[in-house]
């Protein structure tokens, strides 16, 4: 893996992130309101609230692979905490309460420190992916325009986190090929399915009375987690053909 590549990346991503107006006025109607507040604080403790860092038994062996990843991992973990600094903004914004314990993310916790680093990292991801889906349509469907630019700075970070995910997974010989590939794969979806499943759950309140459905939901939910599989069948290919010509690649992966 290009580590130099990722420190960059994260590096750039600090600049040019213009502050929502959190002071504008705003008008929600009380119906909307209330399960947007909800959902937002419960968003603001899971998404970078909690201990922005790896907790598996023995994470610091991956984070500590090489002096690069310590980098990289610590610039991730970076990014969530503004998340979560970002969504607190938010929740003073429309009048919630700080969540500071919340079921789903006692499971998500636990659940990442029993399996170890690898699992953890799968967990991440899979909730990187479903977040991703959580935060477009929150962007899409919600009127207050500050709500929506910090839904843009976070999906902008979100991008570049699963797309590390996708280069640590093919560089470490993970693809979709083969029967392995295609077991991989299976897991892989049932565990997103899984995942937007709990999302759903917890949230699903909140984007429906935005006006989002759960047939759209699905849709996102079905389309991101396709297309990270098949970026990862062509990343893969890349790595072991890299002259191979692009659309070539794209052809064989599509
Ligand atoms: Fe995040
Ligand atoms: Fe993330």
């Amino acid at each position: 893996m290009n580590h130099a590549k990722w420190i960059a990346h994260f590096q750039r991503n600090r600049e040019h992130r213009p502050e929502p107006n959190w002071a504008a006025p705003f008008v929600l109607p009380e119906s909307v309101l209330q399960p947007l507040r909800l959902s937002i604080a419960e968003y603001q403790l899971g998404d970078g609230g909690g201990p922005a860092c790896l907790i598996a038994g023995d994470a610091e062996q991956f984070r500590s692979s090489s002096d690069a990843m310590r980098q990289i991992v610590d610039l991730w973990f970076a990014e969530e905490r503004e998340h979560s600094r970002l969504l607190g903004c938010a929740v003073a914004r429309i009048g919630a309460r700080r969540v500071h314990a919340h079921w789903s993310f006692t499971a998500f916790l636990a659940c990442r420190r029993a399996m170890g680093v690898r699992v953890e990292l799968q967990v991440l991801l899979l909730v990187e992916i479903v977040s991703t889906v959580y935060y477009r349509l929150l962007r899409r469907h919600c009127p207050d325009p500050p709500l929506r630019e910090m839904c843009s700075l976070i999906l902008r970070d979100e991008a570049g986190h699963v797309a590390f995910h996708r280069d640590r997974l093919a560089a470490a010989g993970v693809s979709n090929w083969g029967l392995g590939g295609t077991l991989w794969e299976l897991q892989f979806r049932l565990f997103g399915l899984a995942a937007a499943a709990l999302l759903w759950l917890t949230h699903g309140r909140c984007l429906r009375a935005l006006g989002a459905g759960r047939l759209e939901f699905c849709r996102e939910i079905h389309r991101d987690l396709s297309r990270f599989v098949r970026r990862l069948g062509r990343t893969a290919q890349a790595r072991t053909h890299p002259t191979m010509p692009a659309a070539q690649l794209a052809g064989q992966t599509a």
